[in-house]
């Protein structure tokens, strides 16, 4: 299978609410999008990875990667749907088809373990769809009303945290994005255009510390995961 990997990268982090986009902010003295394109870009399953920042980013293309020869720097939109669409578009002017995979991963998650990508295309390999890494959900689940009183308790058994990456037919992706912009609906992954076209993407267990880098308290958080994937060699 010929995989690519899209990397949305043009979020404002407005959550994180630093002044400047989360995925520069340091992590063990490196900036969070070193680490996570570092990564990618260390992957030989990937052919190649594009790059969505905005259009105002000044400072992507000028940071020290491992192999800045395998990343292609494109100008991501207004959503995150936009910016895996210009990365799409992006990888197709390069000369990816249809039937490629395409893997889409937030920059905002630095510790994603190799192993878990892989295991991920073994796991799709032969597919016709896609998939997604994703945890099952550990605690307790509240619905909550406006004020914060509870409404109900959600059963846990079939939830599962959606994580990244997300591997899909490049042609397929392509089309459910397409058709979901087309229809005004703001998806925040892309599973949920993949399900929107009656499509159903096959959930892979990953581990728990792919987190996502959002509110200032995940930074310190990060920083301690990664020292302890460091000490346990999993970052290979
Ligand atoms: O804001 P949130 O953390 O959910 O964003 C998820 C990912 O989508 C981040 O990597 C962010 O940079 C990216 N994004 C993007 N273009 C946007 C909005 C978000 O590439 N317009």
């Amino acid at each position: 299978m010929r995989c690519h990997a899209v990397v949305p990268a043009a979020g404002a982090g407005k959550r994180f609410g630093a002044g400047i986009p989360k995925q520069y902010l340091l992590l063990a003295g490196r900036s969070i999008q070193q680490h996570t394109l570092d990564r990618l870009s260390a992957m030989p399953e990937l052919a190649s990875v594009a790059v969505a920042v905005a259009p105002d980013d000044e400072l992507a293309t000028g940071l020290a990667y491992a192999q800045p020869e395998r990343l292609r720097f494109v100008a991501g939109g207004r959503e995150r749907m936009d910016s895996v669409l210009a990365g799409i578009e992006a990888l197709r002017a390069a000369g990816a088809v249809d039937d490629d995979w395409v893997l889409v991963h937030d920059v905002a998650r630095p510790l994603l373990r190799p192993a878990d990508v892989r295991l991920l295309l073994t796991t799709l390999d032969g597919q016709a769809v896609g998939g997604l890494l994703a945890s099952p959900v550990r605690d307790t689940m509240k619905r909550g009303d406006a004020s914060g009183l509870v409404l109900d308790t959600v059963p846990r058994e079939q939830l599962w945290h959606a994580l990244t990456p997300q591997v899909f037919r490049l042609g397929l992706l392509r089309d459910a994005l397409l058709q979901a912009r087309a229809a005004g609906v703001l998806v925040t992954d892309e599973a949920a255009a993949i399900e929107r076209m009656g499509l159903r993407p096959l959930l892979v267990a990953g581990a728990a510390d792919n987190i996502k880098i959002t509110f200032p308290d995940d930074l310190a958080l990060a920083e301690a995961l990664l020292q302890a994937q460091l000490r346990a060699g999993v970052t290979t």
